[in-house]
């Protein structure tokens, strides 16, 4: 089955290219699952029903998230009801909302049903807020998942790198996928572990890439010379979509194949 990952949405231009470009590469790649990082679909900053709709409207099939959870309120909505939205799995218990889901699909060629695992966690190092210990939780919920589905895809949302790739190892022969997400900025260090396990330390973002990260670049130019709070508007032009394209075999849930998308608008 094909994959299709796509990095941190950012704002009204995130969510056009998805809507412009994922019904072409869902054709073009013959994809059967498509998971999206939505933390920054709303105004840059969080994540509302209606841009989760929007999302969705798209083609996309399970949302994912991160640090900017809670940027706007009606994020309650999603965590309570909507079984395709993830939150970082490891929130203390008794938060709101899910950090995986298992998800049907039928592979568009062998047309063959399966299950498929989402997980949704969030690192530690150089992020807030501090959540529970990422890896034992995850170890715990994949051994949980893998009972019931042997492809397993992970979005690991964190700011290290070392963090992340020690994450992915830590994961190989275990998922499917391990791809990171929140840095905004998209690695080259696309790889197949031993165990059988994709891994790319960060998608990057879909959105304006004509600014700092998603945002208009002089303001932040301008926090960094002040130090004074600044409005850090989404920027507008240069939308890209980004993410990374994965390859799985059905049976065993190995990757066979990752490769970085980057398609401009
Ligand atoms: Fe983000
Ligand atoms: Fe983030």
């Amino acid at each position: 089955m094909k994959l299709l990952f796509i990095g941190d949405i950012v704002g009204q231009p995130g969510r056009h290219a998805v809507k412009e470009l994922l019904p072409k590469l869902r054709e073009q790649h013959e994809l059967d699952f498509v998971v999206a990082n939505g933390e920054n679909s709303a105004g840059g900053s969080g994540i509302t029903p209606k841009t989760a709709g929007e999302i969705f409207a798209a083609g996309v099939d399970v949302i994912t998230s991160g640090d900017h959870l809670w940027d706007q309120k009606e994020v309650m909505e999603l965590l309570v009801g909507e079984k395709r939205f993830l939150r970082p799995l490891n929130y203390p218990t008794g938060t709101p909302g899910q950090g995986s889901g298992l998800y049907e699909i039928q592979n568009s060629k062998s047309k063959i049903k399966n299950s498929i695992g989402i997980l949704n966690v969030q690192g530690r190092t150089f992020m807030q807020p501090p959540l529970e210990h990422p890896f034992l939780l995850a170890a715990e919920e994949v051994k949980r998942l893998r009972e019931r589905a042997k492809i397993i895809f992970v979005d690991f949302h964190a700011e290290a790198t070392s963090e992340k790739i020690a994450f992915g190892r830590f994961l190989d022969g275990q998922v499917s996928a391990v791809v990171g997400t929140h840095t905004h900025v998209q690695t080259a260090d696309e790889q197949i572990f031993r165990g059988g396990t994709a891994y790319l330390s960060d998608a990057g973002f879909t959105g304006p890439h004509e600014s700092v990260l998603g945002r208009e670049i002089e303001p932040i130019i301008q926090r960094f010379l002040t130090g004074m709070p600044q409005r850090f508007e989404v920027a507008r032009e240069r939308v890209i979509l980004h993410g990374a394209l994965i390859e799985i075999d059905d049976a065993s849930g190995r990757a066979l194949k990752i490769q970085r998308v980057a398609e401009t608008v």
